[in-house]
């Protein structure tokens, strides 16, 4: 096993038998209520939560969240997560496709598109590779290679400086993407890991060409806690695992700094209440891994009970809100509790 794939086993073993949340920061959907509405004048069995998002129709607002499994696993977990996005008409974002660019063998459990023939499929590589020789031709390859719709690029500076070996580069990476991101020929994302994108980073990026970015939050899978436990089997640098923009916030501080570009919401979404307060603070949709990664080890059927249960929970929020529609939803004005 490379060390890449080896590393990414560790990853998986990690965060499906270990505590990898954050342990004192939350995603400040807490902070904010959905108004609640006694008399909503609408249907639970006719609640509408179609949408469409980077050119194909979702049944819901809500896509799984990327997450590699390396050379080994990759191919059980996103055949499992791609056939479940199928059935239930939602997104499947994969996880980091540079364990298939560097090893071929590792290609196969990638290619799920024959499971998902209508899901939006978004591959995924980082962003720190394009100070380590990778241009517009091997992210059109991603893309290509797998038959995505979309490319989402990572960028995960805290979660490289904890890990053994990782990154350190990102010197440069703005004017990089300035470069490449038009020239792959397909929409290209940006998205943290879970420690959350700022104001600050997406006005510096709202220009590059991005076609979303997922603000990946905090409060809810926290990577560099994932790479401390991996490296050393207890947290070494509690102030740094802990750290991060909580992902209400992101979304409040990215929408009002880049408001023309589709956001993804995610970072600690766990129930369909924050989908539906996620999409009144400015998200399009709304992105979940951890809670998806044991199903996605087992079967179809238990990635879709996840998801099922995420799906029914917004209809009821939306309902109880009075929101008939995702275009009702999102000009509801949440309460600050
Ligand atoms: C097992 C696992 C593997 C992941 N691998 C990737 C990856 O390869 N690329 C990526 O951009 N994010 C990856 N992530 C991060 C997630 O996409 C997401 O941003 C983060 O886990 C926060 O969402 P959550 O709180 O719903 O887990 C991974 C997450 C998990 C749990």
């Amino acid at each position: 096993m490379s060390d890449l794939s080896h590393r990414k086993r560790k990853h998986i073993e990690v965060c499906l038998h270990e505590d990898v949340q954050y342990a004192t920061r939350t995603t400040g959907f807490e902070r904010w209520d959905l108004p609640y509405r006694a008399l909503p004048e609408t249907h639970l069995g006719e609640i509408d939560t179609r949408t469409s998002f980077l050119g194909r129709e979702l049944a819901a607002p809500l896509l799984i969240g990327a997450m590699t499994g390396g050379a080994s696993l990759s191919g059980l977990i996103n055949r499992n997560l791609a056939v479940a996005a199928q059935r239930l008409g939602l997104g499947l974002m994969l996880g980091s496709q540079r364990v298939m660019l560097e090893d071929p063998a590792a290609a196969p459990g990638f290619k799920v598109r024959r499971y998902a023939p209508d899901a939006l499929l978004i591959g995924n590589l980082g962003v720190a590779q394009l100070n380590r020789g990778y241009g517009p031709e091997r992210l059109r390859e991603a893309v290509e290679a797998i038959d995505a719709d979309a490319l989402a690029l990572h960028t995960n500076p805290l979660q490289e400086a904890v890990q053994h070996g990782g990154d350190l580069d990102f010197s440069g990476l703005v004017a990089r993407l300035r470069e490449v991101v038009p020239a792959v020929g397909h929409p290209v994302l940006l998205k943290e890991v879970g420690h959350g994108l700022s104001g600050a980073v997406a006005e510096a990026v709202r220009d590059v060409g991005f076609a979303a970015l997922d603000v990946a939050g905090a409060g809810g899978t926290s990577w560099a806690k994932v790479e401390d436990l991996a490296n050393h089997g207890a947290v070494r640098h509690p102030d740094l695992v802990e750290w991060g923009i909580p992902t209400a916030d992101a979304l409040v501080e990215v929408h009002a700094a880049a408001p023309a570009l589709p956001l993804i919401a995610s970072g600690g979404i766990r129930s369909g209440v924050d989908i539906a307060k996620a999409l009144a603070l400015g998200a399009s949709v709304a992105a979940v891994a951890h809670p998806l990664l044991g199903p996605a080890t087992d079967s179809p059927e238990a990635v879709e009970a996840v998801l099922r249960r995420l799906t029914f929970e917004l209809r009821v929020a939306m309902h109880a809100a009075g929101a008939g529609t995702l275009a009702e939803l999102r000009r509801l004005s949440l309460r600050p509790r």
